[in-house]
């Protein structure tokens, strides 16, 4: 039964204040959770409600949030069994009133809905992932690693925001891990030798100006080579283009010209026709449905496509895709819809129309790992954190490990049968 709810005011990984919960049982059993931020945020995402005073954090503080899980969450929820997820979310969701969560801010009714399934299962001492996938929970995902940043995530002149290698021919979690983390300091010898640049993005990928951004995938291709691996394999690519960042008007500006959706769809057939590329996530804008559908129609059968601004993790949006085959596959972020209730209700929707989900951080993160369990709870088979390195992104990297660990025998890796339509 839930005692006690605190909230607090954290930073994130690029030191911008973010909520905080902590869930306290009258069994004496605690469940934590830290709420995540995009930069390149989709139109369509539930609110994250920030304070707006310029005096403090550049406006961007989360007092406001906090005050709302104190003094309008707490005193509804004390009393309730941490197991009843569904009626806690539900609870939230009709204090707060509107479709966009903008009443508590999705950051406030996040940061409670996680911390209460954590309560729950250190209460029932199971695992994270054990609690929420039950006895069928045992698939490790493939993780997505974005070795090379550019977009909003970066400074670099590069266009496509995240440059991701998954490790499709390891044996195991733990040897696709290891191979992404030597690729990553191969590719920064690359790097080095050719005189380019070997600072950071936000989610710790490399983040060098480049002439093209075909250029990266050379220079990534190399490095897999130098670590060792074959590429198209042991080692694939995958690209999230976050094309909504650079649309307007009805066309995108892509490497210093202006492009239809129709010369986008070009460069991706020949992008995918050129490089061992198994998913496409964002390759054209939020708005564009029918050039989703379009490009779907015709690459679709070999490359996955993946909408994140597109769908927001929001069912309404991801029914339309469904009905329209607008994409194949579905990002999934937790604070962009708000609730764990409406997580799981996502993916159940994608899986059972038969796309695939990518389990998926945010560019603001924090030390907390629930989206490495969830993506082992859920199945789904793909989860992307970011590069192999720094705490923020090797903390959801490292609890899989803890997760491979727990299962033993059982646990299976995704590998390429997470990319049933990828043909090498
Ligand atoms: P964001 O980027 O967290 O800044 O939105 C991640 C993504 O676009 O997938
Ligand atoms: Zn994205």
């Amino acid at each position: 039964t839930i005692e006690v709810i605190v909230a607090r005011e954290i930073l994130d990984s690029r030191g911008n204040p973010t909520v905080e919960v902590e869930v306290g049982l009258d069994d004496g059993t605690v469940g934590r959770a830290a709420v995540p931020s995009g930069a390149s945020t989709g139109a369509f995402e539930a609110i994250e409600l920030r304070d707006g005073d310029a005096d403090r954090y550049l406006g961007k503080g989360v007092e406001k949030a906090v005050a709302n899980i104190e003094d309008r969450i707490v005193d509804q929820l004390v009393g309730y069994e941490a197991s009843e997820q569904r009626l806690i979310d539900q609870k939230m969701l009709d204090i707060d009133g509107t479709d966009s969560r903008s009443e508590l801010g999705a950051n406030a009714i996040l940061g409670v809905s996680l911390a209460v399934a954590k309560a729950a299962a250190n209460s029932v001492g199971l695992s994270l992932f054990r609690y929420l996938g039950g006895p069928n929970a045992h698939l490790l995902p493939v993780p997505m690693m974005n070795i090379l940043n550019g977009g909003a995530h970066a400074d670099s002149n590069v266009d496509i925001q995240e440059f991701m290698i998954a490790p499709i021919g390891a044996p195991s979690y733990r040897e696709a891990l290891r191979s992404g983390a030597e690729v990553y300091q191969a590719l920064k010898s690359v790097l080095r030798k050719q005189g380019l640049a070997t600072g950071l993005g936000d989610e710790g990928g490399f983040a060098p100006d480049l002439p093209t951004n075909a250029a990266a995938l050379d220079l990534i291709a190399e490095a897999v080579g130098k670590a060792g691996y074959r590429l198209g394999t042991d080692i694939v690519f995958a690209l999230d283009v976050a094309a909504t960042e650079f649309f307007d008007n009805g066309t995108y500006t892509f490497e210093g010209s202006t492009k239809s959706p129709e010369e986008m769809s070009e460069y991706y057939t020949k992008l995918a026709d050129d490089y061992p590329i198994v998913s496409f996530e964002d390759p054209l804008a939020e708005d564009d449905w029918s050039g989703w559908s379009t490009l779907t129609a015709s690459i679709g059968d070999r490359v996955q496509i993946v909408g994140d601004d597109l769908f927001v993790t929001n069912p309404q949006r991801i029914a339309r895709g469904i009905a329209e085959r607008s994409a194949n596959a579905v990002l999934v972020k937790v604070n962009q819809i708000g609730s764990l209730t409406e997580t799981l209700d996502a993916v159940d929707l994608a899986h059972r129309a038969g796309f695939r989900c990518m389990m998926s951080h945010r560019s603001g993160e924090t030390e907390d790992t629930t989206i490495a369990d969830l993506a082992v709870a859920t199945g789904c088979g793909q989860l992307k954190a970011g590069a192999p390195a720094r705490s923020d992104r090797v903390a959801k990297y490292n609890q899989l490990l803890r997760i491979e660990e727990e299962l033993a025998d059982a646990a299976r890796y995704a590998g390429a049968g997470a990319f049933p339509r990828y043909r090498s």
